[in-house]
């Protein structure tokens, strides 16, 4: 798991391991836990390794998650250079709920005129069953909770009868985010370069010098200027690039 995407787990973990991939094993009617590490060694069982990968770490999100990292946007981005044509990457997206709500956030500064109408969002995650579900773009209401009801009504289509409880992206919104799989602990090329990346809540999975590596490699991406964000909580990576702190989890490229 570490060399294949990262995942660093000591010994205090092994509790946690147990407990998500025990049942698992158990569904398989596998002998135990030797033998199912000789199935995500196969690489014929890709689909299996998957299912192990989403079972070891928790796709969490929700829409404007970190709220004060959206308004920061909302200020600077009609500032940005190259406002005509903004590019936005989320780098972890889990299920897509940062990409669309970063949508509709550029949709509303298009319409008052402040940024040009060419901006795109890519939105990539390792979880293939994630992306799925994010290209589908439908969503239980409760993770909605912080968008606006007036965003609500522009952006969304709620469910009735059968689909009572969940909410879906208009087209305006979904045709903007262009979702791919990329396992961050690879190279990646023939990305970018953006105006601002999420990193946000996927650095916790990686030890160290990972967490450094990954870091440096998507800010490769990122123009100087731009902005990049990381969860509150995860702190200051201590990357080679040069970043200035603008908000807590929120950093400029310097350059
Ligand atoms: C907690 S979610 C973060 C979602 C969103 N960025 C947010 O902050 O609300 C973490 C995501 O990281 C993804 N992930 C874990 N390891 C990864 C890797 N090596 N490459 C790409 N994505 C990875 C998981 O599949 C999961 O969807």
């Amino acid at each position: 798991m570490y060399a294949a995407v990262g995942l660093s787990y000591n010994d205090s973990k092994k509790s946690l391991i147990h407990s998500r991939l025990a049942p698992r094993i158990q569904k398989l009617g596998l002998s135990g836990f030797a033998e199912y590490v000789g199935i995500l060694e196969d690489e014929s069982e890709a689909a299996e390794f998957q299912m192990a990968v989403d079972l070891l770490t928790t796709n969490e999100t929700y829409f404007f998650r970190e709220p004060k990292h959206y308004d920061l946007l909302q200020q600077e981005l009609p500032n940005f250079p190259d406002k005509a044509a903004l590019k936005v990457w989320s780098a972890a997206s889990s299920f897509g709920d940062e990409a669309y709500s970063t949508a509709m956030l550029l949709s509303d500064l298009q319409v008052s005129g402040r940024i040009g109408p060419n901006w795109s969002i890519v939105a990539t995650d390792i979880s293939h069953r994630v992306l799925l579900s994010a290209k589908e773009a439908v969503f239980p209401e409760d993770r909605l909770r912080a968008v606006t009801p007036d965003r609500l009504r522009r952006y969304c289509l709620r469910g009735e009868g059968e689909s009572a409880g969940q909410v879906m992206m208009q087209d305006k919104i979904r045709s903007r985010v262009q979702f791919g799989q990329l396992n961050l602990c690879k190279p990646f090329g023939g990305l970018g370069p953006f105006d601002v990346i999420f990193l946000r809540n996927v650095l916790i999975y990686f030890d160290p010098p990972t967490k450094v590596d990954v870091v440096d490699r998507v800010l490769e991406l990122l123009k100087p200027g731009g902005l990049f964000f990381l969860g509150t909580a995860e702190g200051r990576v201590p990357c080679k690039t040069p970043l200035q702190t603008v908000i807590p989890g929120a950093f400029r490229k310097v350059g």
